[in-house]
């Protein structure tokens, strides 16, 4: 791997574009390859060791394809995978996790809402975040069914989606949150419907830019920052319906790029 290898970036379907989209913003010049593993999204009802079996499927794959940097543009597969893919492989790896710690920094009420997986919420990590950042804090988890499939399905806006999105915020905000985190990298896609049930009163935090901003410290540590500034190539896998994802991929992302199905023409996960 050098300089000019591309950044890998992973989830379990179009949910790490949040990611991917602030990585190209804030590094125009790196080559990209993303990793959608749709055929088996959700991740978030998957037990932890399924998670970490694909995980570690879909990294081989991309180290493989000669990936500097890997990004897992995925909490749940953070959660359930991050100490055991940074175990198996020789390279950077950059995880994400519940943006606890800024929300308990800034809350005034005291009460602070976090969206995510029900995987994601039973890893080590959540509970390790939440004695590290949250003493003294009251922090409710909130799992989302549906929320994920709605995003899939490019369902957006719309009754259904602002329904589910009510019955899950609506006890966040009868408890007095101030703080709303979006631990899942799905999310992001549904902020504008978000803010307008949730009112000007609640903070929404993504941690997707901060994501950006830690992959370009570690390539910059590690020497393999990209010198080239512009004309970033991006090249992306699912291992579902290609031409579905390239429809999500100019909506939820503004770009094109070939759309491949490698891992099943290669018969090499066996997922
Ligand atoms: N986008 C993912 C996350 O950040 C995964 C959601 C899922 O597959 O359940 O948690």
């Amino acid at each position: 791997m050098n300089r000019e290898s591309p950044v890998a970036v992973f989830d379990s379907g179009v949910g790490g574009l949040s990611v991917f989209r602030e990585i190209v913003r804030l590094l125009p010049g790196e080559d990209v390859l993303y990793f959608a593993d749709t055929t088996h999204c959700p991740y978030g009802s998957r037990s932890l060791e399924e998670i970490q079996r694909l995980s570690s499927g879909i990294a081989e794959f991309l180290i493989e394809q000669g990936a500097k940097i890997l990004v897992v543009a995925c909490n749940t597969a953070s959660a359930a995978a991050l100490q055991y893919l940074r175990g198996r492989f020789d390279l950077s790896i950059v995880g994400m996790e519940p943006a606890v710690k800024p929300a308990a920094e800034r809350t005034k009420s005291g009460v602070i809402g976090v969206l995510a997986t029900s995987a994601t919420f039973q890893g080590e990590l959540f509970s390790s975040l939440l004695d590290r950042y949250a003493q003294g804090v009251k922090v409710i988890p909130q799992i989302c069914p549906g929320l994920v499939e709605q995003v899939e399905g490019g369902n957006l806006v719309g009754a259904e989606t602002e329904s589910m999105l009510r019955q899950y915020l609506d006890p966040l905000l009868a408890q007095g949150a101030d703080q709303l985190v979006l631990g899942c990298t799905h999310y992001p896609f549904l902020i504008p419907t978000i803010q307008r049930i949730v009112g000007d009163g609640v903070q929404i935090i993504d941690p997707s830019p901060a994501v950006a901003r830690r992959t370009k410290q570690v390539l910059e540590e590690r020497g393999l920052l990209n010198p080239r500034r512009e004309g970033g190539r991006y090249t992306f896998y699912t291992t579902g319906d290609g031409d579905i994802f390239d429809g999500m991929l100019k909506r939820l992302a503004s770009v094109e790029g070939p759309v491949k199905k490698p891992c099943w023409e290669r018969g090499r996960l066996e997922i």
